[in-house]
């Protein structure tokens, strides 16, 4: 696994509990699934907190920031300090959706409103299958952020054991 998991494209995450409140998290496993009709899977450990906004509100956004975004990628995969407001910690600009509630994120270099059409239990994760609604692409998109490996060839921008944001070189 350790020489096989990265390099890995990262991604986040945004979906609201049931009383309308937005949660963000960081991703890294998440795949396509289809290109007619276009549908992306994204796997969430079973005791985060936007597991249970996913399943309850069944959709979510996936959002792809940009390199400008490699400390708030990181940070949004650390653990909160208590209550902490992501949105509010990282300056996270939100814009509401064309057809679902979970929360775009405007300074990300794309944004997929998903609709989950299937969930599935894989262990201490669960797949989240969503059918893209709407798909949104910033008119100036930078290089993707990716969680790195070992090897040379990466542009490192962000950094907390075990994980390292960059971009290739
Ligand atoms: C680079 C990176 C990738 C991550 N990938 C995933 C993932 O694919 N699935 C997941 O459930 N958690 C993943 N995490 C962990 C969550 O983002 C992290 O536990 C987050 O703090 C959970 O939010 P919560 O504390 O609000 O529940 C990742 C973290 C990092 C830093």
């Amino acid at each position: 696994m350790d020489l096989w998991k990265t390099p890995e494209r990262v991604v986040l995450v945004t979906s609201n509990d049931t009383d309308g409140v937005p949660h963000v998290i960081t991703v890294g496993w998440k795949m396509r699934t289809s290109f007619k009709p276009p549908m992306l899977a994204i796997a969430i450990n079973n005791n985060r907190y936007i597991h249970r906004c996913i399943s309850d509100t069944g959709e979510f956004v996936l959002a792809v920031p940009g390199a400008d975004r490699a400390e708030t990628t990181l940070g949004c995969g650390l653990p909160r300090e208590g209550d902490e407001d992501r949105f509010e910690k990282f300056s996270l600009k939100t814009e509401k959706a064309g057809l679902i509630k979970s929360p775009l994120l405007i300074d990300c270099v794309a944004n997929f409103e998903c609709h989950v059409v299937n969930q599935i239990e894989t262990g201490d994760h669960t797949v989240f299958v969503g059918d893209v609604l709407a798909s949104w692409v910033n008119e100036k998109p930078g290089k993707n952020l990716i969680i790195a490996g070992e090897s040379e060839g990466y542009e490192l921008l962000a950094e907390n054991e075990p994980y390292k944001i960059g971009v290739i070189k």
